[in-house]
């Protein structure tokens, strides 16, 4: 399917990379944008060659500068809700895709930008990389999931000071909070993405797919349902192909060879 706010690429075996592709507004999300990432995710869904997801920015300023403000100020109230609720279901559809998504975050990721970054399982920026939720300076609140991403991510004071003061932040901080894994100069960032893409498309599918559902479901369930679900998966993982290859390599003291 041709794209015209974003760029799906194959850039090695399993692995795709989306690129929110608008550098002239530093990757802002518009509507059509975010039509298109969610039609993006339906086609991965039914390529069973998709094994992982990367998502970085055109150019090296921004991964992308928040929801598209020219876009939203000519928006109604209902309207802005609705564009809210189609942005969350967006990126909910990313925590619960059957493959893991990592953010290559290049640059600027600010309000929706911030809030694509933290859908992501996990963040590997570059060393120019701004985080920030600034809606707060629009006189608006948060839309696509910022205020609750960011409080269970970075705990409540300093979420509600990121979000009271709208203050942007660097890799530094963001390492200092958790919300992001690793951090390089912006030259190498595809490339360290690509080498820790490697790793995970290595090992499992099955066991990558029941982990991503425990830990993305189990953080709001109370432990003890939590615990009861990882009982039900871990059993369940005891029927697949790569728990009997697995085991008989660590017996035969050989590497195990998934398919
Ligand atoms: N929406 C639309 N256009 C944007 C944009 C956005 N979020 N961010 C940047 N742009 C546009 C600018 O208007 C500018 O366009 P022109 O060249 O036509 O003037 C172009 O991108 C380059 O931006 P700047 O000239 O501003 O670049 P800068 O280096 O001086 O500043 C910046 C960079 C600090 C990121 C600044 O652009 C900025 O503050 N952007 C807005 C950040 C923001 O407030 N994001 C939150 C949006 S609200 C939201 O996301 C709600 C939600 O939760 C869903």
């Amino acid at each position: 399917m041709g794209f015209k706010h974003i760029l799906l690429d194959p850039v090695d075996a399993g692995i795709m990379c989306l690129t929110i592709n608008r550098p002239k507004v530093l990757n802002a999300l518009n509507k059509a944008t975010l039509e298109e990432i969610n039609q993006a995710i339906d086609q991965l869904e039914v390529d069973n060659n998709t094994r992982l997801l990367l998502i970085t920015g055109a150019g090296e300023k921004a991964f992308v500068a928040g929801a598209d403000i020219e876009e939203m100020s000519q928006l109604s109230a209902l309207e802005a809700k609705a564009f809210s609720a189609f942005g969350l279901s967006v990126l909910r559809r990313l925590e619960n895709a059957s493959f893991p998504v990592i953010g290559l975050v290049n640059g600027f990721a600010l309000g929706g930008g911030c809030e694509l970054a933290m859908s992501c399982d996990l963040i590997l920026a570059s060393d120019n990389a701004k985080f920030g939720q600034p809606e707060i300076n629009l006189g608006i609140t948060p839309g696509f999931g910022g205020s609750q991403r960011l409080t269970r991510l970075v705990g409540r004071p300093m979420a509600l000071e990121l979000l009271y003061t709208g203050r942007i932040f660097g890799v530094e901080e963001a390492l200092g909070f958790g919300l992001i894994n690793y951090v390089y100069p912006q030259a190498q960032l595809m490339e360290k993405g690509l080498e820790m893409s490697r790793e995970i498309v290595s090992k499992s599918r099955s066991s990558i797919q029941l982990i991503k559902q425990l830990v993305q479901r189990g953080q709001d369930l109370p432990l003890d349902n939590a615990c009861i679900m990882e009982s039900d998966q871990f059993g369940l993982s005891f029927s697949s192909p790569d728990q009997a290859e697995g085991m008989a390599a660590f017996l035969e003291k050989r590497a195990p060879h998934f398919n």
